[in-house]
């Protein structure tokens, strides 16, 4: 069961009544979006060429929908990998407001994409969906950058473990990047521990910290 939410920057977003928590900052979805997984991740990648991006939750696709953008708006290529274990549907996304909010066309484009193929949205920005938990993934690449967006880990501790990001840094290339909105020092000490170095960033609105880690 999901339920809509109107975010503080006028964005949707979702709430999970299975796990109790919602899918962004109640601060602003688009905001926070923009700041972490483009902005801090995938803007600064994107001045060494093509750039490979697995994201950890597909849910309702704005990380996608933005990487879209920028590729696009860049010219520059951008191989994306999500997973979901708990699939938006369609008629759920459809009723989300980021074409209004960005100013931009074809978000249903992603959700409409076949999962487990890799499918061309635009001759920049390749998506490749998998219905399944990080848990059972098994990748057959290696990442540039990593959008880590995964629930809360109150809500689901078995996924900011030190094993979780080992087998997170055994899939990024050394020196990529995996950025994340929770600063936790849980979180840091795990990374630390899978193999990366990281490093604290200002957070989007009034939230303090997120943070970007370094593949060693
Ligand atoms: C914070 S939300 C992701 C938000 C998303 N990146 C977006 O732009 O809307 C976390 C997502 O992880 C998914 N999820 C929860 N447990 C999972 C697991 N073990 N493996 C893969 N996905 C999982 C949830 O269904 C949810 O869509």
């Amino acid at each position: 069961m999901k339920r809509f939410i109107i975010t503080e920057d006028g964005s949707h977003s979702l709430f999970s009544a299975q796990f109790n928590q919602q899918y962004h900052s109640l601060q602003g979805a688009l905001s926070e979006s923009e700041h972490i997984y483009i902005n801090l991740g995938l803007r600064p990648a994107l001045e060494n060429g093509p750039v490979s991006v697995f994201e950890m939750g597909f849910g309702t696709g704005l990380n996608a929908f933005l990487a879209w953008k920028l590729a696009d708006q860049l010219q520059k290529q951008v191989f994306y990998t999500s997973v979901e274990a708990y699939p938006v549907s369609p008629l759920e996304a459809s009723q989300l407001n980021y074409e209004e909010a960005t100013g931009e066309k074809g978000f249903m484009q992603l959700h409409n994409a076949e999962w487990g193929k890799e499918v061309t949205i635009s001759p920049f920005f390749n998506l490749r969906k998998q219905i399944t938990t990080l848990q059972d993934f098994t990748p057959d690449r290696f990442f540039d950058i990593i959008f880590y967006d995964a629930f809360d880990p109150r809500a689901q501790p078995e996924l900011w473990t030190a094993e979780i990001f080992t087998k997170i840094a055994a899939l990024t290339k050394p020196g990529g990047v995996l950025v994340t909105y929770s600063s936790k020092g849980i979180v840091k000490r795990a990374l630390a521990a899978g193999g990366f170095k990281v490093e604290r960033h200002k957070g989007p609105g009034r939230k303090t910290h997120v943070l970007k880690a370094i593949k060693l």
